[in-house]
């Protein structure tokens, strides 16, 4: 079954209603379930044949075989020559994993111990500053390297009795001043994470971090942390070896959190906590390398999104987690989705015939439904909405609120699938006393087209471990659409070529070099900012 193929099942007048009314157990048939986290895909346009097809994609494209062969080590990024194994660092007891015939187990496992004693040490004040315990920790990193961290740390804030925590990604001075402006020099530890240990953004700000420390009392020998896989680099920057945190390059950056990037998470939650968010992981892979393709999470997860994006054409969805504390979640699916698969060219070189992966945004709900929703729910744009929710929260005080907050996620998930027509925005207008035509004009604004695709993500409350479990998910959901693509997720080629021009602009905008050679909108747009400098 080719994707072209799914587009003659592909039904505009295919009402999810109707396939409920059809139906009596849709809910359960289109659901799939890992562990006690439940996922619904009910409220799509799916039905028997549509998933019969998609699963046969699957086959087609070899999907068990490309799984393994990631499992096993091989080096499935072609572009990079690189292995694919994010995985190994959550393989707490899964037994060996080879890479080039040689087991990566135990180094994995040393530097997760090095790392669980270090987070301990600076919990406890063994490892402390110039002037003494750590009240603060910044993390210095970008992409990958900044947006698990950020992520985890927000979601798992009811566990957080570390060291405060900061985040400092953005190269604009701002973000370093603003956050350095409230911390002791003395009592601040720093990590600089960057898996090459050249980007542009952390370099920068790790030496102004590094001069603040110094200026201000601080010692930046002792004060200094480093996750990289360039050990060189990070020896040549001055970071003493204990303090030094490698990963190998077959982990990606935006594939990053489990290992040593994590390290701020472990230091705010502690090692057990960090330890529950790997078997989280962990659990999510053994549910992908055993369940049958319909019975499992992130394939049929991988699946719709195929639908609804290869399919049907809809250009975006929406990751609409209900729960405060994954506010960055849309931010890290973002990078995670769109850095992967947003290629237009396949792994043999050959141009992809069908689209790249979808733009991937969100908000926490409810807050979305007073800013975008009227959108998703009017607008003349399908956008597939992800919906994700805990059955209870973390506040046993507050249960009244945690109640509102499952009632407004379920309620969008059926508005958008039961819609209102033209009668039913009559009846209502007639019910508050309109008549004719104000009635009749009035209505037309109260219609909602309905049948709008939704899925819902469940799970029992937002712990480490069910964090772990939803971070691993969407990952293999990444993995799954990508080997159905036929593109290389692993790779970021993409990114490079702004990288390159930012290099060669830095000269021009210091006014040391013309702008002579770059085009009329960047030298005018050059010429301004000189211009209106101090
Ligand atoms: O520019 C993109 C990117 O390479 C991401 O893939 C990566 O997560 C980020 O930059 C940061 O890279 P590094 O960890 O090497 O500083």
């Amino acid at each position: 079954m080719q994707l072209d193929a799914l587009k003659a099942l592909a039904d505009a007048d295919r009402r999810i209603l109707d396939l409920f009314e059809a139906d009596a157990n849709r809910a359960v048939e289109f659901s799939a379930s890992a562990g006690d986290m439940h996922f619904d895909y009910s409220k799509t346009q799916i039905d028997e044949s549509v998933r019969a097809g998609l699963i046969q994609l699957c086959e087609d494209a070899g999907l068990a075989a490309r799984r393994d062969a990631m499992f096993a080590g091989e080096k499935i990024n072609e572009t990079e020559g690189r292995a694919v194994l994010h995985t190994a660092l959550r393989n707490l007891d899964g037994g060996p994993v080879d890479v080039d015939g040689r087991d990566v187990m135990p180094e994995v496992l040393d530097t997760l111990q090095r790392m669980r004693v270090f987070a301990e040490e600076v919990r406890g004040g063994a490892i402390a500053g110039a002037g003494g315990s750590f009240t603060d920790v910044v993390n210095i990193g970008i992409g990958g390297s900044d947006l698990g961290p950020v992520m985890a740390t927000h979601a798992l804030a009811p566990y957080h009795d570390g060291p405060r925590l900061h985040y400092v990604s953005n190269v604009d001075g701002a973000h370093i001043a603003d956050t350095l402006r409230q911390l002791d020099p003395t009592r601040t530890l720093v990590i600089v994470a960057s898996k090459t240990f050249t980007t542009i953004e952390t370099m920068t700000n790790a030496r102004t971090a590094r001069a603040w420390m110094s200026e201000g009392g601080g010692d930046p020998s002792r004060q200094f942390a480093a996750v990289s896989s360039a050990l060189d680099k990070t020896q040549a920057f001055g970071i003493p070896e204990a303090h030094v945190f490698g990963f190998a390059d077959w982990v990606g950056g935006r594939y990053s959190v489990w290992g040593p990037v994590g390290l701020p998470v472990m230091i705010a939650v502690g090692s057990n906590a960090f330890d529950a968010f790997l078997r989280g992981g962990q659990a999510m892979d053994l549910h992908f390398r055993s369940a049958d393709w319909a019975e499992n999470v992130p394939v049929m997860l991988a699946l719709v999104g195929i639908w609804h994006r290869q399919v049907l054409g809809h250009a975006s969805r929406a990751v609409l987690p209900y729960d405060q504390r994954l506010l960055r979640l849309p931010a890290y699916f973002q990078q995670l989705e769109m850095e992967s698969n947003g290629k237009s060219v396949a792994m043999d070189g050959s141009s992809l015939t069908v689209p790249s992966g979808p733009v991937v945004w969100g908000e926490p709900g409810t807050n979305g439904q007073h800013a975008f929703y009227q959108l998703i729910h009017q607008g003349t744009d399908v956008i597939p909405c992800e919906f994700m929710v805990a059955a209870e929260g973390h506040e046993p005080e507050l249960t009244h609120h945690h109640r509102l907050l499952l009632a407004n996620c379920l309620a969008q998930s059926e508005a958008l699938m039961r819609g209102r027509s033209l009668d039913e925005a009559r009846d209502r207008m007639a019910a508050n006393g309109l008549t004719s035509a104000e009635l009749e004009r009035q209505a037309r604004h109260r219609v909602f087209p309905g049948n709008r695709p939704s899925t819902t993500l469940i799970y029992p409350k937002l712990t480490p471990f069910v964090l772990g479990q939803i971070v691993a998910l969407y990952e293999h959901r990444v993995f799954v659409e990508g080997v159905l693509l036929g593109i290389n997720s692993f790779d970021q080629w993409g990114v490079e070529l702004g990288k390159e021009l930012a290099t060669s602009l830095g000269p021009i905008v210091d006014g040391e070099e013309s702008a002579q050679g770059k085009d009329a909108s960047t030298a005018a747009l050059v010429a301004y900012a000189l211009k209106h400098r101090d």
